[in-house]
């Protein structure tokens, strides 16, 4: 695809992200099913709740991630660089979006550096399964993580996403095939993502094989990307079903828990308060992502990024406080109540 193109549908990926109605309207995460056990009599002070969390070998400050979402596009260097700096300053990782346009354009690189604002954080790189099967292999996946310093690599898979897109990538067979030759050579820890639609434990399970570092659900409930994509394509949204279709973000975190019981897990789509994040821990997620509620912040400063985040950092201690735990190992070996009526 001439670089052109990749920019156009870029820009309006973005344009449609921060205006259009992208979210799903008819399916939700699932967390509101389960409710945290409130503690009257915590034994606990608020100020020594301890939010830390080590995630991929190093130290977070608390358990969350900015989640994957640009680069390459016009904007994309000040997105980046916002959402960096405010990674750096709260001590949270950050995941960068498709480095397809790098790799085929190496101007586009600039917009993906961010190591020299945020020189301490757990940064992920990213690359599509499907750009797997089209050819890419242990070359593009090093030079992705090299040619920026990431501590990982995301491969994302988004069929559904592709589907609905005009020229989408539909050629899917032998991804399982790429996956095994690819990630054990990275030589840099690996984690397999959905974008959005979630991944089942039956999914997780057929790659358990593979080696990767951690898996991201990234469920239905939040951002739904065949929506996005409808938007970009007739602007407006011609097929309901599949645009709301997916594993809602905790039923897959509950399957995909089961199908790796050592693999640590990253719990999205439509993460967006400290609440959820203490549930997806509950619920054995190790860390959670924020994508979409960070991307206006971000066109704006790094302040304003901040102010999002820290907002969810604090809500998430309250809420351990007031669960009365010390800490995320207590956390994650609390029972969620299911919510009643
Ligand atoms: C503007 C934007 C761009 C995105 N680009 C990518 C991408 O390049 N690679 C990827 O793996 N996911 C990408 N995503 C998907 C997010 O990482 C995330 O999985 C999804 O948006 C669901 O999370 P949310 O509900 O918090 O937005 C993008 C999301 C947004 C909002």
């Amino acid at each position: 695809m001439p670089s052109d193109d990749l920019a156009a549908r870029k820009r309006r990926h973005l344009d449609v992200c921060l205006t259009g109605p992208v979210g799903y309207t008819t399916r939700t995460t699932g967390f509101e099913r389960y409710d945290l056990p409130y503690a009257a009599l915590p034994e606990s002070d608020l100020d020594s709740v301890d939010t830390g969390a080590r995630f991929l070998g190093k130290r977070l400050r608390a358990p969350l991630l900015i989640g994957a979402m640009t680069g390459g596009a016009e904007r994309a260097a000040t997105i980046n660089r916002n959402l960096a700096i405010a990674a750096q300053r709260l001590g949270v990782g950050m995941m960068l979006g498709s480095q397809r346009v790098m790799l085929a354009h190496p101007e586009a690189r600039a917009s993906f550096e961010v190591r020299d604002v945020a020189p301490d954080v757990l940064l992920i790189g990213n690359l599509g399964a499907a750009q797997l099967v089209a050819g890419y292999g242990v070359d593009e996946a090093r030079r992705a993580v090299a040619e920026v310093g990431a501590d990982a690599l995301a491969i994302h898979v988004n069929p559904l996403q592709e589907a609905l897109q005009e020229g989408g990538d539909v050629r899917w067979r032998g991804v399982r095939a790429r996956l095994a030759a690819v990630v054990p050579e990275v030589g840099a820890p690996v984690l397999l993502k959905e974008v959005g639609h979630g991944l089942t434990g039956a999914i997780a399970r057929s790659v358990a094989a593979v080696g990767f570092a951690a898996v991201d659900v990234a469920g239905a409930g939040g951002t739904s990307w065949a929506r996005v994509e409808e938007l970009v394509r007739y602007g407006s949204v011609r097929r309901l079903e599949l645009v709301e279709w997916g594993i809602p973000t905790a039923e897959a975190l509950v399957e995909v828990r089961g199908a790796l019981p050592g693999t640590p897990l990253v719990a999205s789509g439509g993460v967006r308060t400290g609440l959820d994040v203490a549930k997806a821990i509950a619920l054995g997620a190790s860390v959670a992502a924020i994508a979409r509620p960070l991307l206006a912040p971000a066109l704006e400063s790094a302040d304003a990024v901040e102010a999002v985040l820290a907002g969810v950092i604090e809500e998430l201690r309250v809420a351990m406080h007031l669960m009365g735990v010390a800490d995320l190992s207590a956390l994650a070996t609390t029972r969620l109540r299911p919510r009643v009526g």
